[in-house]
């Protein structure tokens, strides 16, 4: 086991490592000579063109991939996109009609809701594309159409690089669509391209500061809460951040809207309550900003992670990550590392089996 864990301790550090090669895998399979090639998912351009709502359906972490999608595809195309718990999804009696596309997102291809939910939508008429990590599995099987994450396998039961690669294809439909309705200019199009390359690097210059983490990591590894506070595409990555804190360290977390605190959340705030906040959204910083002053002066302890160049915050929190700049519709794969890595080493710290946290399961095929 040993050797297959490749030097690292435990899989989980392991798999958050493989990330640059797997969103280099995923990127170069989808995005070739610098256009969106999508032939080797079948879907044509005409029949993507004639969607007018998109319903991402899913569960855990690929739910939050769905949320972030969310953010994306709805501010570059015209498209109404939901996004459902396949859980839900599958009970609600859903509405769908012809012109909608239902994108399922797995990494095991084999969550039985997830499972579930592409059956009741293809009994219904209406197609589906999954976004699945294991070549052949049901899920890809079944599904009108597949667009396979090239994370490879991923044995620690937290996910961290399946998520990645799916939020690239995520990333990449949502270009593709704003494509094919024609609702992106060729150069706005051509500059995202060239960002969504830079990705890899730059997810590989975060890993080299990680042990500046891990210091802070040990300081706040026997916290009883944290929160996490962002807002839009912010938001997104605060729920998978917290997902990430509470699935293996079993410190209780919570992810919540910023502007949303005044209404409950801030009751919970003691001297010494950790919050994070993620500021990546420049239209939105000021706002976090000046809720997390608000739980500050009610005694939190502030952690931040921001774009590079947000020094300003320097005199406002207790202790700021950097991360590279980039499009701001793709800042979820760079702010979610140190999120995965504050997971981690909390977990570590507390002595926990990181990679296989207590009750849960790589893959939940039963409901
Ligand atoms: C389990 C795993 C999560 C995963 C979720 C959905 O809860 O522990 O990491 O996000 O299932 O799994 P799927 O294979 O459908 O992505």
């Amino acid at each position: 086991e040993a050797a297959e864990k490749g030097g690292f301790e435990h899989f989980m550090m392991k798999e958050i490592h493989e990330q640059p090669k797997a969103l280099k895998d995923t990127i170069n399979t989808y995005i070739k000579d610098g256009k969106i090639d999508l032939s080797s998912v079948g879907i044509s351009p005409e029949e993507f063109a004639q969607y007018h709502r998109i319903c991402i359906v899913a569960c855990g972490s690929a739910y939050h991939v769905g949320i972030a999608a969310k953010y994306v595809m709805e501010d570059l195309t015209g498209l109404m996109v939901d996004v459902d718990f396949a859980s839900e999804f599958r009970y609600r009696n859903p509405k769908l009609s012809k012109d909608t596309l239902v994108i399922i997102i797995s990494q095991s291809g084999e969550t039985a809701d997830s499972l579930a939910a592409l059956r009741l939508t293809k009994e219904m008429g209406v197609k589906t594309l999954a976004i699945v990590n294991v070549v052949g599995s049901s899920i890809a099987r079944e599904a009108d159409y597949v667009m396979y994450t090239l994370a490879g396998p991923e044995i620690a039961v937290a996910t961290t690089k399946a998520y990645s690669t799916q939020l690239i294809c995520m990333y990449i439909l949502s270009m593709y669509a704003a494509q094919v309705r024609g609702e992106i200019e060729e150069s706005a199009l051509d500059h995202m391209l060239q960002e969504i390359v830079l990705l890899p690097e730059k997810v590989a210059s975060i890993l080299t500061d990680k042990e500046r983490i891990q210091w802070f990591a040990n300081k706040f590894a026997s916290a009883h809460d944290v929160f996490f506070i962002g807002r839009g595409l912010d938001y997104a990555i605060c729920q998978e951040g917290s997902l990430k804190m509470k699935e293996v360290s079993y410190i209780h977390s919570e992810a919540y809207a910023a502007g949303e605190l005044k209404h409950g959340t801030i009751s919970l705030i003691e001297d010494g309550t950790l919050v994070i906040g993620v500021l990546t959204q420049s239209h939105l910083c000021e706002k976090t900003l000046s809720n997390m002053q608000e739980v500050k002066s009610r005694g939190a302890y502030l952690m931040g992670v921001a774009e590079n160049g947000s020094y300003y915050l320097e005199d406002m929190v207790d202790f700021v990550v950097y991360v590279p700049k980039t499009d701001p519709h793709f800042t979820t794969t760079l702010a979610i590392i140190p999120l995965q890595l504050m997971g981690y080493y909390v977990s570590v710290a507390r002595g926990l089996d990181v990679d296989k946290p207590r009750n849960l399961a790589k893959s939940v095929t039963v409901e």
